[in-house]
Parts: C-alpha cells; sequence; structure tokens
C-alpha cells in the first residue's frame, strides 16, 4: 500500500503558526481515505508517530492487532473508526482485536467510533476536551475508559463488560447518554458474584438529552445533575434516540441509593427499575414525565412531587408519600406487599407491610432456586393488592394502566374500569 503523506517541514509550521508551536509540530494531512485505513500497528505509527496534528477524514484502525500509543498527537480532525468486520488476512473477516488505544496529549478529535470491538480493554484520552461523539461498544474485555477532561459532548454509547469510566468533569451530554454495563457478558462460566461492575460515576454531570442507564454497577452518582432532556438534536438519530431518563439498575454486591438531590426538570419519562434501596429526588416538583418505578428492592417512595404525566409504581414498594401532588396526576400502585391506603383512601399516603414469616426471603429465594415457592408468594400477594386497588373505585382519582412501559401513551380508564386481568405484580429482572 503507498502512502501519500503530506508533511509539513517544521520550519514551515512555525512560520505559519506565528511561532506558537514548539519546533516539533507536525501537521499530517491525508487527503484520500485510503490512506489513513490502517492494516498494522506499524503501519499506523509509520504514518501517524510524530504528528501533532492530523488532518483526515477518518482514521481506520479495525485491522489493528497491537496497542496504538500515539504520544505526539493533540489534533484529530477526523473520525477514529474501529468498527468494521474487517476482511483483512490477518483477522479473516472476525471482529477487531485491538485493545489499546492510548492518546495521552489529544485534546480534539472529530469523533470516536468503536463497535464489535470484543478485544478493546483500554481507551486513554485524557486530555481531549473536545469530540464530536463517542461510540465504544461490544467489548468482552472489561473496558477501561478514562475521558477525564471532556466537559461537554454531544452524544456518549458506551456498552460491553465495564470496568472503569472516567468522565469526572463531565457537564453537558446535549443528546444520548447511554451506559450499558453487561456484568458477565462473554463469560458463562462466572457466577454472579465474579461479574464485573462498576462505579458509574458522572459527578459533575448537570444536563443531559437522555440518560440512560443499564447494568451491573457497585454505585451510582448523578447527584449534581438538574436536567434531562429534552435534548438538543431530537432529529438527529445517530445522536438522539429519546428523552428524559430510564435507569435499569443491578446491583453488584448491596442495594444502590440514587440521590438525585438536584434533579429539578424531565423531560417525557422518569423510569426506575431495579435495586434501588432508597430514592432521593427533593427538586422534582412539576414535569410533564411519566414516573414509572418498578422496585425489585423494598423501596419507600417519599417525594415533594406536586405534578407528573401520570405516576406508576410497581414491586416491592413498602410506603408511598406524596403528600403534595395534585389530585390530576394519575397513579397507580401494585406493589407485591400487603399496602393500606390513608383514611381518605388516597394512594398518596400508603403504607405496605412486608410480611413477618419471610415472603421477603421467599422471593429472594424465588428469583434463585425455589422458584416454585416464591413465585407462589408473590402472585398471592400481587393477588392480595390488586384486590385492594379494586376496593379503592369510591376513589374520583381516574385509574391509569401502564402498559408494558414505552408501548405508547397511558390509556385512561374510567374509574372501576380496570381490566380484569391483573398486570404482573412484579417483573423479575434477569438475574
Ligand atoms: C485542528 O486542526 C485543524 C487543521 O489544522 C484546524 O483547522 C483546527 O482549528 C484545529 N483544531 C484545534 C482546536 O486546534
Ligand atoms: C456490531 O455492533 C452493533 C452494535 O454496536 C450490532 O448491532 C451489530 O450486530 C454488531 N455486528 C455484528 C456483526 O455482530
Ligand atoms: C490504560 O492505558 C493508560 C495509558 O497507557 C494507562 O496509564 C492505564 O493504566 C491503563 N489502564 C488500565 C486499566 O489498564
Ligand atoms: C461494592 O463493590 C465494589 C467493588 O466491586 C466496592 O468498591 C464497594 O465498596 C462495594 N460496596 C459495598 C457496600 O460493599
Ligand atoms: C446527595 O448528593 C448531594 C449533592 O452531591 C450531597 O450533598 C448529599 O450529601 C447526597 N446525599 C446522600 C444521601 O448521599
Ligand atoms: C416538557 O417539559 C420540558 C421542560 O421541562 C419542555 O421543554 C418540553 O417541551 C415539555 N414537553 C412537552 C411534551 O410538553
Ligand atoms: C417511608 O417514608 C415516610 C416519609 O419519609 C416515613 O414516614 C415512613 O415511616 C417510611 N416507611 C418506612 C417503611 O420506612
Ligand atoms: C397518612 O396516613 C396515616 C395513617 O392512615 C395518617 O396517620 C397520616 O396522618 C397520613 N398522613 C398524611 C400526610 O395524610
Amino acid at each position: 500500500m503507498k502512502l501519500r503523506l503530506q508533511t509539513l517541514s517544521p520550519w514551515m509550521v512555525i512560520v505559519a503558526s506565528g511561532l506558537f508551536i514548539g519546533a516539533t509540530a507536525r501537521d499530517c494531512v491525508f487527503t484520500d481515505p485510503i490512506d489513513t485505513e490502517f492494516y498494522s500497528t506499524h503501519d499506523a505509527l509509520s504514518a501517524l508517530d510524530g504528528c501533532t496534528t492530523i488532518v483526515a477524514e477518518t482514521i481506520e484502525l479495525s485491522a489493528l492487532y497491537d496497542d496504538l500509543h500515539l504520544p505526539d498527537v493533540r489534533n484529530i480532525t477526523g473520525s477514529i473508526n474501529v468498527a468494521r468486520r474487517t476482511t483483512s488476512w490477518r483477522s479473516s473477516g472476525g471482529y477487531p482485536i485491538l485493545s489499546t488505544i492510548d492518546l495521552p496529549n489529544l485534546e480534539h478529535l472529530g469523533a470516536l467510533d468503536v463497535r464489535n470491538a470484543t478485544a478493546m480493554r483500554n481507551i486513554s484520552m485524557p486530555r481531549l476536551k473536545d469530540v464530536g461523539s463517542i461510540y465504544v461498544q461490544g467489548s468482552l474485555s472489561d473496558l477501561s475508559l478514562d475521558f477525564r477532561s471532556l466537559e461537554r459532548v454531544p452524544a456518549i454509547g458506551v456498552s460491553g463488560r465495564l470496568e472503569a469510566l472516567n468522565f469526572d468533569s463531565l457537564r453537558t451530554v446535549d443528546n444520548d447518554l447511554s451506559i450499558d454495563s453487561c456484568g458477565a457478558c462473554g463469560r458463562w462460566d462466572l457466577g454472579r458474584e465474579q461479574e464485573t461492575s462498576i462505579a458509574l460515576l458522572f459527578p459533575s454531570l448537570v444536563s443531559v438529552g437522555y440518560l440512560k442507564v443499564s447494568g451491573y454497577l457497585n454505585s451510582i452518582n448523578v447527584a449534581n445533575l438538574v436536567s434531562a432532556g429534552p435534548p438538543l438534536d431530537p432529529g438527529d438519530s445517530q445522536l438522539s434516540t429519546d428523552s428524559g431518563a430510564r435507569l435499569h439498575l443491578t446491583q453488584a454486591n448491596e442495594t444502590l441509593s440514587l440521590n438525585l438531590t438536584n434533579l429539578a426538570a424531565v423531560d417525557k419519562q422518569l423510569y426506575i427499575w431495579g435495586e434501588v434501596g432508597s430514592l432521593k429526588m427533593p427538586a422534582l416538583k412539576t414535569t410533564n414525565a411519566t414516573i414509572h418505578i418498578d422496585a425489585s428492592a423494598p423501596l419507600n417512595i417519599s417525594l415533594p412531587l406536586e405534578s407528573a404525566e401520570s405516576i406508576d409504581l410497581r414491586g416491592r414498594i413498602t410506603g408511598v408519600h406524596l403528600p403534595d401532588l395534585s389530585t390530576d396526576t394519575s397513579i397507580t400502585l401494585s406493589s407485591i406487599y400487603e399496602c393500606e391506603e390513608d383514611e381518605h383512601s388516597s394512594l398518596t399516603n400508603v403504607t405496605c407491610h412486608i410480611p413477618s414469616t419471610g415472603l421477603s426471603k421467599a422471593a429472594k429465594i424465588g428469583m434463585g432456586v425455589g422458584i416454585a415457592a416464591g413465585v407462589v408468594l408473590i402472585v398471592l400477594a400481587g393477588f392480595f393488592c390488586l384486590k385492594r386497588s379494586r376496593k379503592r373505585k369510591a376513589d374520583s382519582r381516574e385509574i391509569v394502566d401502564l402498559p408494558a412501559y414505552g408501548t405508547g401513551s397511558a390509556v385512561p380508564l374510567q374509574p372501576g374500569g380496570r381490566p380484569e386481568t391483573p398486570p404482573p405484580p412484579y417483573s423479575a429482572g434477569p438475574t
């Protein structure tokens, strides 16, 4: 393969940039994308090593098999791609096998697009300030990402077996911020204790278009988040797929505490599923979002919420305390526990009792070995709660039954018009 590499001499660069760039600065300009489609790390290094600025539409690294380390590069105008199934003889058309991309001084990058790179372990761009979008998907290799200087980005999508993410300075994601940590994916030999889990820390995040989190976490911190949605570029399907927040959380050791202390605005949806032991959301007062909480750990819901499009609470709800909720917000409750409304028969003040005779234990076992016993108890408990909510016919509040989430808008029913088939009282998650 013939590379047409056009480099400017150091002297020309010094003259052109008014002496701001050191004598080693080098611009490498590639006009034909073929010239930046590399088939080995050696090829890539001989073309790129020593460049300070790389002007190229794409840098295609899918066929590389050794680590890529480029300490001099500061600015890459195009995108880095590790995405295609390659047809190179070396990888015989399989997935990319590159495992490390280390660009310690990179500050500006057009985009990062890493897909199906099952062997990717480490992407390190600790000085990156400016990037079009980041997609890193499909790693099965305990991936670590370091983007610690990044403050604002149009969209981020990360999925795979994740070990560590550093987005410590990230304040704004204009559209999607999607993180899917798949625990034991690709490692069927591992038991649950050994699944890879991550601490999902976005300590500086203030605003996001759509926050989507799923998977195995040992902690989550989005405590500074103020708004979730709407996205900045809703028409751009590359950057924006939805609005609001959907959290599908599975804990790694003990239940997660979800601290959304500053969250004041949510657009369209707030969906929380999973092993959340406590939920703090004191700043959210009014929202046009549908709020859907499906608790798989005992959860007491106590919020100063005043209005929402609708509220649907399911699973291991131990109490509902929504003293400020306006009467035109519809609310449904389907707890697996035995619930008692207050004397006004209001779903905004409900206490549920975890049976002392070990239902919670049985239900836990139900998720693992003793399925039969657990399921029977859960179904009984659900039936009991359903009967109770049927008793609520007198309530003037409109009863809304949300179908499986995301299948469209809720269909309001007439009071008492609740369907005969009960909704599943408890949706067991993947364990
Ligand atoms: C990156 O390099 C390109 C081409 O030289 C230049 O146009 C652009 O301004 C540079 N970006 C930054 C942020 O320095
Ligand atoms: C590559 O990854 C994408 C998701 O990033 C997935 O939809 C696609 O099926 C994968 N391709 C192959 C060949 O597995
Ligand atoms: C990733 O690579 C960087 C740079 O080479 C290194 O400093 C860091 O320790 C690596 N991280 C992991 C988890 O291997
Ligand atoms: C959960 O596990 C992570 C590591 O996997 C650890 O850092 C964290 O302290 C653990 N939390 C508790 C409460 O044990
Ligand atoms: C929640 O986050 C806020 C803001 O970071 C912090 O001040 C507060 O102590 C946290 N609360 C809990 C219970 O962790
Ligand atoms: C919902 O509220 C947000 C502000 O919180 C607003 O930007 C958005 O347009 C509203 N959406 C609808 C459908 O009313
Ligand atoms: C739930 O929270 C409310 C309000 O904070 C409190 O009064 C109630 O005792 C709590 N219930 C349980 C079971 O912890
Ligand atoms: C909630 O219900 C309990 C018991 O029915 C009652 O004692 C309490 O005053 C009620 N709280 C509110 C805020 O209505």
